[in-house]
């Protein structure tokens, strides 16, 4: 609907206004709300700024550009993070809020949700599960373009997801709303035993980190989804169902990009020059395993909290 048109109404009467816009988005599917998807941003966001994440860079641009290049998608894009706290699960999400939607993350139209935060109590996962259903629901009806971000869902109640089952797979529009061009991102940390130690047998075999087989990681990462029953996916139908457009491997990370991580975080705060802060950081992580000692414990997490000890 056109601003004047929809500013000359909304002298007239809100009400009107607001129901005639959503009958006008939902039968054009013309109103991508504030939907401004830059997609080589995007690339060239997740190629510059995260480190080790090959398989994650690949994945997550390819799958977006991709799922957008279609102006009528059949299906969502849902997409699957997994992966050791640290490794860059939580700074992909919001690269992708950061270059879909013209006020970045914060857009009403990028959804997080956090299990402490919005489910906390185990006992009320019925009510949850009619809120989550009815909530997102309501922002598709406003919004076909909306981001839904999961995190921490090794703590999500178990079978709460599931209610989105019938939004992920190739629904029907419905009248009013099109769940086919939302994205969905779950992020947890199950898969990481699975995940690390692919990544320890790869390097005790001499071979390089690209050389992990991705394929044979993605179904071990959904296995073990399926089979873990705090991974927030337990015996789900989202899985069973092949619901999950990709499920995205974050690997452990190396005192090489740990270093990187440093390094960037001190040209963001003016002191590009302090190499002796980069060694005392990378020097003072946790590498595991115990012989080897080839990846840090805890990621880039602990970086800039290490960097205003040395500096
Ligand atoms: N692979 C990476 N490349 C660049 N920075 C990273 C990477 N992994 C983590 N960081 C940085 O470390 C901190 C924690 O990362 P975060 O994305 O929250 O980890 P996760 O969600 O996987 O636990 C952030 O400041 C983030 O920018
Ligand atoms: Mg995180």
């Amino acid at each position: 609907m056109s601003t004047l048109r929809c500013v000359l109404l909304l002298g007239l009467c809100p009400a009107v206004c607001g129901l005639l816009q959503t009958l006008y988005c939902a039968w054009s599917q013309r109103c991508d709300c504030d939907f401004k998807p830059n997609v080589r941003d995007l690339e060239w966001d997740l190629y510059k700024n995260v480190y080790g994440q090959h398989l994650a860079q690949d994945i997550v641009s390819e799958e977006v550009a991709w799922f957008l290049q279609n102006k009528s998608p059949d299906r969502p894009l849902v997409l699957s993070f997994h992966g050791s706290s640290g490794t860059g699960k939580s700074l992909v999400s919001s690269m992708l809020g950061n270059h879909l939607y013209g006020s970045a993350m914060s857009s009403p139209y990028v959804h997080q949700f956090v299990p402490t935060l919005h489910f906390p109590s185990p006992q009320h996962v019925d009510e949850y599960k009619e809120q989550l259903k009815s909530w997102v629901k309501g922002n598709l009806t406003e919004c076909a373009r909306s981001v839904f971000i999961f995190d921490e869902m090794e703590k999500m109640p178990p079978g709460l997801v599931d209610v989105l089952e019938p939004f992920l797979g190739p629904s029907h529009v419905v009248f009013l709303t099109n769940y086919r061009k939302a994205i969905y991102v779950f992020i947890g940390t199950t898969g990481e035993e699975v995940i690390n130690r692919r990544m320890v047998e790869n390097r005790q075999a001499g071979r390089e980190r690209e050389e992990i087989d991705l394929a044979e990681l993605q179904d071990a990462v959904a296995h073990t989804l399926y089979t873990t029953n705090t991974s927030g996916f337990f015996q789900s139908s989202i899985v069973k169902q092949k619901l999950v457009t990709s499920f995205v491997p974050f690997l452990p990370l190396s005192r090489r990009h740990v270093e990187q991580c440093v390094r960037s975080q001190l040209s963001q705060r003016g002191s590009c020059g302090r190499t002796d802060v980069v060694e005392a950081v990378g020097g003072d992580m946790t590498y595991a395993p115990a012989p080897g000692q080839y990846f840090s414990t805890t990621g880039c997490k602990a970086v800039a909290a290490k960097i205003n000890l040395f500096l």
